[in-house]
């Protein structure tokens, strides 16, 4: 598709028949304001939804009584014709008539004499509102899709390596044990709570804002609820939705700010899944490999292998994040009720929209082809201080108190590390030295099998309960 590009200021001044200044002005804006001022550059993407919500509104001036049916067909017609043009690259667009909404408009009423009575009843207010809010709409299904699928991706490969264990980490310090998937599993998690942010700030996005008028409305008999039915702005029994204060109508934008700010969370978690997948590819961890097309390579290296997929996630997730404190800069200190101030918006939302979009997919497409190092992961995994903790709680269960435990397990630790032996080296003799309600059994404690058996409560990392969360999200999945 022809997409417009940004005017220079060279831009012809606009016409004097131009909808917009018509009768009031005696000239054209001046050719650096027009440049300056125009938006078809990136509003022509709300094509679809400018036809859509014009189809809509001319149906209802006919059942008003404002258009006549032979109107309306001509209207539609023109409309679905301008759109087949879009479609396929045909298009002009025309950087001196602003805006998508203009363009459309100015097209069909050269084509159509009846196109000039579209316009009645609406105002670019209301219309825009209503063209993002439909645009958003879509986009928030299209975003949920692409989340489902990236959990699906975290879910397989966690299933496909379901018995590697590895270090779980706090302060990048080894802490305790823990099943790999059970780690992707606490991002499909993150995940699912992305999800339901943007499903439910896709409620307040699925509102009809058309009727508003510029400001306060119409004289003019419109049907609202007739609009929003046609553009299924409904609820789940059917009732159109139709916003209900025609000044805020026409300059709310929360409903951006939510996906905003629902996208620069999933970016945020996005961003840490990517840090972690990064530090797993080091040499360090070694604990995963990605396959050579979702890596990069280094122009003077030649042994390098970047994970440049998971890098561009976690740098991208800034100026998601930076989009959200442009939207809310952008709204605080605009006077009610539209102000131009608000064509800045759309840049900022498209461009949260797209990036967040393309790093969900990418992190999937790279998760399903990672591949685990199960030798790397056991070989971490082994080390037996991850379960000193394991210790203190085997001495909880001898009678003694976790604080004390706690102690008498660092001074473990400190004679371990003293006598350079590793924990599970340590003689019965050894620990009972050190405290006397070790006994001989303590040597189970460093078995990791029976170690992870033993953690049974729910959300744990033990070896029935992954089970159980990794089935669990698999059938979860599954029904889509
Ligand atoms: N291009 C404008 C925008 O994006 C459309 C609304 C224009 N309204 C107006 N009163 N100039 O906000």
């Amino acid at each position: 598709m022809a997409r417009p590009t940004r005017s220079s200021t060279s831009t012809p001044s606009a016409p004097s028949d131009v909808v917009s200044r018509s009768g009031r002005f005696s000239s054209g804006p001046a050719a650096d304001v027009a440049a300056f001022s125009e938006s078809i550059s990136f509003d022509w993407r709300l094509w679809r939804q400018d036809i859509r919500g014009s189809i809509a509104h001319a149906t209802m001036l006919q059942s008003a009584g404002i258009l006549n049916a032979a109107e309306l067909k001509a209207i539609r017609e023109g409309l679905e014709q301008i759109g087949a043009e879009i479609e396929s690259g045909r298009f002009t667009w025309k950087p001196e008539l602003e805006d998508v909404h203009m363009n459309i408009e100015a097209e069909l009423t050269r084509r159509v004499p009846a196109g000039a009575k579209l316009h009645t009843g609406r105002s670019r207010n209301d219309q825009v509102a209503v063209d993002v809010r439909l645009w958003l709409r879509d986009e928030i299904d299209a975003l949920i899709s692409e989340i489902r699928t990236l959990q699906g991706s975290l879910v397989r490969l966690g299933a496909r390596n379901a018995s590697v264990i590895i270090p779980g980490y706090t302060h990048l310090q080894r802490a305790q044990p823990v099943y790999l998937a059970h780690h992707l599993l606490a991002y499909v998690e993150m995940l699912e709570r992305d999800l339901g942010r943007l499903a439910d700030g896709r409620e307040r996005t699925n509102v009809c804002p058309l009727g508003s008028g510029a400001i306060a409305g119409s004289t003019l008999p419109l049907d609202r609820e007739r609009v929003a039915r046609l553009l299924d702005f409904v609820d789940a029994k059917g009732k159109p939705r139709v916003t209900q204060n025609s000044m805020d109508g026409v300059s709310d934008r929360d409903f951006m700010i939510e996906f905003c700010a629902g996208a620069a969370l999933l970016a945020v978690h996005l961003s840490r899944l990517s840090e972690d997948i990064i530090l797993w590819v080091s040499s360090e961890f070694g604990f995963i490999r990605i396959a050579d097309a979702y890596t990069t390579g280094s122009s003077l290296m030649p042994q390098k292998k970047n994970p440049d997929v998971a890098e561009l996630t976690r740098g991208k997730s800034g100026r998601v994040i930076g989009n959200l404190m442009s939207l809310l800069t952008l709204l605080k200190g605009l006077p009610m009720t539209y102000n131009r101030d608000l064509q800045e918006d759309k840049e900022r939302l498209f461009d949260t929209a797209d990036t967040v979009r393309r790093c969900v997919r990418l992190t999937a497409a790279m998760l399903d082809n990672t591949t685990v190092r199960a030798e790397a992961c056991a070989a971490a995994a082994a080390d037996p201080l991850l379960l000193a903790t394991d210790l203190a709680d085997y001495l909880v269960r001898k009678g003694m108190p976790f604080r004390k435990a706690h102690h008498v397990v660092g001074a473990v630790v400190g004679f371990a590390e003293a006598n350079q032996k590793p924990l599970d080296q340590i003689t019965v003799a050894e620990f009972q030295a050190i405290d006397g309600t070790f006994a001989d059994d303590v040597a189970s404690v460093f078995d990791l099998k029976q170690a992870m058996a033993r953690r049974t409560l729910t959300g744990s990392p033990g070896t029935r309960e992954v089970k159980r969360q990794l089935d669990r999200w698999t059938r979860a999945l599954a029904k889509g």
